[in-house]
């Protein structure tokens, strides 16, 4: 087996150096690409930031931490002795193919090449690089030194031996909030587990929030409908947090690999398309200038139903049970805690899932959106074998 030491971390944005910052912490060798030296620079700011503050706390030696770190432009020099490759650049298919390909066209013949996309199938990325049985996904969550998930995929060629090392390189990150949770994800399927669990209540958020838009009801009155779940972020914090363009792509991957249901709504392609991104430009949802914002929910908007959010999370969950890409649901509800925070959608629904197939029943016939039509496992209860 491959012993892992030299990491690339292609990609310096919002996931690229907080993947970089955990693993010099784990004691790798990294050299951080972007494309530009205004994004390194800005990518090593953040590590820098987080590495003094945990210092700062006892808990590391900032330069020798930091002295496992270097920078580059150019991807196809600073993978010649890397053991492995983490690609967080942009979500697009295209690009991420041909970093892949340009990885193995000039790594070392055992380089792994391990993709945080958020959405994307990892057999597709590999296809055309040569060595597809070196290509595994390795799916982080923001901000990744504080979240304790990682999914790792398996593509349909990916070999046993990658797969493992993927595994076992994911496992020795640290996490700043508790234990790391790896859910080894057995199929790529769009979203993997817990993207995929959420994904389709964006069909639904869509669809309110393109309602609230032409009830001119503000975005903070909206959120304010989700404070009773006291869940760590509101919607609107949370998609401003992951970024607008992060969730347009997968809206449009999704669209095309799965259903025209997930097709982005009309606000978040009017953001996407005004570059409202959220916290990395600044203005999303909210105005992210002075920091986190922190919404008023005393006043609620009263459109939001949390039964047809449940029921959507567990019919999806079902699906992935059916197609074996999770092997329990036990794991999607611990990688749905483990990378979101939040309960998964089992624990919050499984003694009353008949009244739950009901309302998602009613939901699709009003809509007409008839991806979220209840599947077989989710309405005959058979899920419930399958703990
Ligand atoms: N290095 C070192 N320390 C760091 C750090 C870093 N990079 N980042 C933060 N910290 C420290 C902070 O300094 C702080 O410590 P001090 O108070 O001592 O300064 C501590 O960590 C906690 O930071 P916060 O105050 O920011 O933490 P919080 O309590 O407000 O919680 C949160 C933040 C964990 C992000 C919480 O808001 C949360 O769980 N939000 C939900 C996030 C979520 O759902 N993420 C998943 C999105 S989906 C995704 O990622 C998948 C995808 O493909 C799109
Ligand atoms: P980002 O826009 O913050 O960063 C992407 C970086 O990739 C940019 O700095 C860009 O310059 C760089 N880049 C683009 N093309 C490149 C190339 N050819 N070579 C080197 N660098 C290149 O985006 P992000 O939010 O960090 O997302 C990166 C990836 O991680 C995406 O696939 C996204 O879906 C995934 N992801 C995002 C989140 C999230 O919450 N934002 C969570 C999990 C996974």
């Amino acid at each position: 087996m491959v012993d892992i030491k030299n990491i690339v971390v292609l990609g310096a944005g919002l996931m690229g150096n907080g993947i970089a910052q955990v693993a010099i912490m784990a004691g790798y060798n990294v050299i951080m690409v972007d494309v530009k030296q205004e994004f390194v620079d800005k990518g090593m700011a953040s590590i820098n930031k987080g590495v003094n503050r945990l210092e700062e706390k006892g808990l590391l030696t900032a330069a020798e931490v930091l002295g496992r770190i270097k920078i580059s432009l150019d991807l196809a020099s600073a993978v010649k002795d890397a053991d492995m490759v983490i690609e967080a650049v942009v979500e697009r298919m295209d690009i991420k193919k041909q970093v892949c390909k340009t990885t193995m066209d000039n790594g070392p013949s055992h380089i792994i090449y391990a993709s945080n996309t958020s959405t994307m199938d990892i057999t597709e990325i590999g296809e055309d690089c040569g060595a597809p049985e070196r290509v595994s996904g390795m799916h982080f969550f923001n901000p990744v030194p504080l979240m304790r998930c990682i999914e790792v995929i398996r593509g349909d060629k990916t070999s046993d031996e990658t797969f493992q090392i993927s595994m076992d390189v994911a496992k020795s990150f640290p996490c700043l909030r508790g234990e790391r949770y790896i859910a080894p994800v057995l199929k790529s399927r769009p979203g993997f587990i817990v993207n995929r669990l959420n994904a389709p209540v964006g069909i639904y958020s869509h669809y309110i929030r393109d309602l609230a838009y032409e009830k001119g009801i503000p975005w903070e009155q909206l959120d304010a409908d989700y404070a009773v779940l006291k869940s760590p972020m509101l919607p609107g914090v949370l998609s401003d947090y992951v970024g607008i363009d992060t969730s347009y792509y997968g809206g449009l991957y999704y669209a095309e690999k799965l259903s025209p249901d997930f097709k982005p709504g009309k606000v978040i392609t009017m953001m996407f398309n005004e570059k409202k991104l959220g916290r990395k430009t600044g203005q999303g949802f909210y105005d992210w200038s002075e920091g986190r914002p922190t919404p008023d929910t005393s006043k609620k908007a009263g459109l939001v139903d949390f039964d047809i959010i449940a029921a959507i999370r567990m019919n999806e969950g079902c699906r992935l049970l059916e197609q074996g890409v999770a092997k329990s649901y036990t794991v999607i509800d611990d990688a749905n805690m483990a990378g979101m925070n939040t309960p998964g959608p089992f624990a919050r629904g499984k003694d009353r899932y008949k009244e739950l197939v009901k309302k998602l029943e009613e939901f699709v016939a009003l809509t007409g959106k008839t991806y979220l039509t209840p599947c077989e496992t989710f309405k005959s209860g058979k899920f419930l074998e399958m703990a």
